[in-house]
């Protein structure tokens, strides 16, 4: 298959129509780990059929897991138990998945069986001592490469002992690690957060009958308990939806309704600032679905202006900030940005490869070593790099549609990781996208 990795993004007008973006990326993977580990069958509906997500389900079929695709976004899990789960027989590649590698280190630092963990250019740059080294107190045992990066070498057959961390950055995925070894582990293990993050693996472990204790910021559980397998629903992700809330609100005319978006909390925080900087986006049928509070987000076009990024609403958006910039880029007025190192550490320096692809097409950007100043201005045509950062790419086609010229984005292959379907679901609505 040849994958287009340069898309071409110019104004296609209002955005106008009902839609719904695919199921939520972090929820996904939780499924596939959870289920697999689940006594009996568990039905997952709204599946991310995304690249990400895709090698999750491979790696658990690859230590002996039946998972039955048996329709789109559908997945039939047959889990195997706690202690199911058979020796992979070549490494597990986790793609372009940092939630994947790191949640997955920590699962199987607690099995029989040694294991190794590789990614692909962007994930094999990636920090996993902030994994492998609060793991190696509970008594694990994996090996990096130089510098702290991958490929992991998960030694099996070790004695893990849960142990209380008091982590010094808020990252659900290295809270998710140490959870999951915590079922392995002999005692408690507790996690507390310097701020709340994402809770889904807290919730599914819940919802299938593991003991927990958890609140915002913390969470406590023993092991050695089984999980019962139960049907999964997963809601649509607001990361993906963000893209869509930022392109109606700076495009004229524009009026859209995206249908049923996950309105978890911890989430949730660029809607917060989008309000801030004067966005029209409404709630409509808040409910529930699948112990996930979901609701339908009409957004209108309306001026936005910059502000100030309350810091306290940094992890609800982390990952929003790309697109968050192409809002502030758009927007009367200067947008302070600070506290957000960890952009620093995702799949590209989502601070670096912004403020360069913005400065590329007329924007002041001063970059900071924890965010940046944003000035808003007419963003011009040009070429910009994504650094095959998907949300770095997809934040650009946003930057397009406000555009002077053509914004020629290099890099748009990694959009399948975490948003199949985008481009096609982008032009469906009216986006200007080739
Ligand atoms: C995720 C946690 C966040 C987020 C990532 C998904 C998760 O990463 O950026 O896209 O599913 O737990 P950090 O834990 O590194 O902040």
């Amino acid at each position: 298959m040849i994958v287009m990795d340069e898309w071409i993004a110019r104004p296609g007008g209002s955005l106008r129509g009902t839609i719904r973006v695919p199921g939520d990326k972090s929820i996904s993977h939780r499924a596939m780990m959870l289920g697999a580990l689940a006594d009996g069958v568990c039905q997952v509906n709204g599946f991310l059929e995304g690249e990400d997500t895709l090698a999750t389900a491979a790696a658990f079929r690859a230590m002996g897991v039946r998972i039955e695709a048996d329709g789109a976004g559908r997945r039939i899990v047959h889990g195997v138990g706690i202690d199911g789960l058979n020796a992979p027989t070549s490494a597990i590649d986790c793609g372009n998945a940092g939630t994947g590698m790191r949640l997955l280190t920590g699962l199987l630092a607690g099995q029989r069986f040694d294991a190794t963990l590789i990614g692909d250019a962007s994930l094999s740059k990636r920090p996993m001592r902030r994994v492998t080294e609060p793991l190696a107190r509970m008594g694990a045992r994996i090996e990096t490469a130089d510098g702290g990066v991958p490929p992991l070498q998960v030694r099996g057959g070790q004695v893990l002992i849960g142990a209380e961390f008091d982590l010094a950055v808020a990252s659900a995925q290295v809270k998710s690690a140490l959870l999951l070894a915590g079922l392995y582990a002999q005692g408690t293990t507790t996690v507390r957060e310097p701020h709340p993050t994402r809770d889904y693996t807290e919730r599914m472990l819940a919802a299938l009958g593991w003991p927990i204790e958890f609140s915002p910021g913390y969470a406590s559980l023993t092991g050695g308990h089984r999980l019962r397998a139960a049907d999964i629903t997963v809601p649509s992700d607001f990361s993906s939806a963000a893209f869509y809330l930022v392109a109606a609100s700076i495009v004229p005319g524009s009026d859209l309704v995206l249908d049923g978006v996950g309105m978890n909390p911890r989430r949730t925080g660029l809607l917060a600032a989008l309000r801030l900087m004067g966005a029209n986006i409404q709630e409509r049928n808040r409910r529930e679905q699948g112990g996930e509070s979901i609701a339908d987000l009409h957004v209108q076009h309306a001026p936005l202006h910059g502000i100030e990024v309350p810091e306290h609403l940094v992890p609800d958006m982390i990952d929003e900030f790309p697109v968050l910039f192409i809002a502030a880029a758009t927007a009367s007025g200067v947008t302070c940005v600070s506290g957000a190192a960890e952009l620093r550490v995702k799949e590209s320096d989502r601070i670096a490869v912004m403020a360069t692809g913005l400065r590329d097409l007329g924007i002041r950007v001063d970059e900071r070593p924890d965010g940046a100043i944003i000035h808003g201005g007419t963003v011009g045509g040009g070429k910009v790099i994504a650094h095959h950062d998907h949300r770095i790419a997809m934040s650009f086609v946003v930057a397009g549609q406000r555009a002077a010229g053509e914004v020629r984005i290099e890099g748009c292959s990694t959009v399948a990781t975490s948003f199949p379907g985008f481009r096609e679901l982008a032009t469906s609505c009216g986006m200007g996208l080739s």
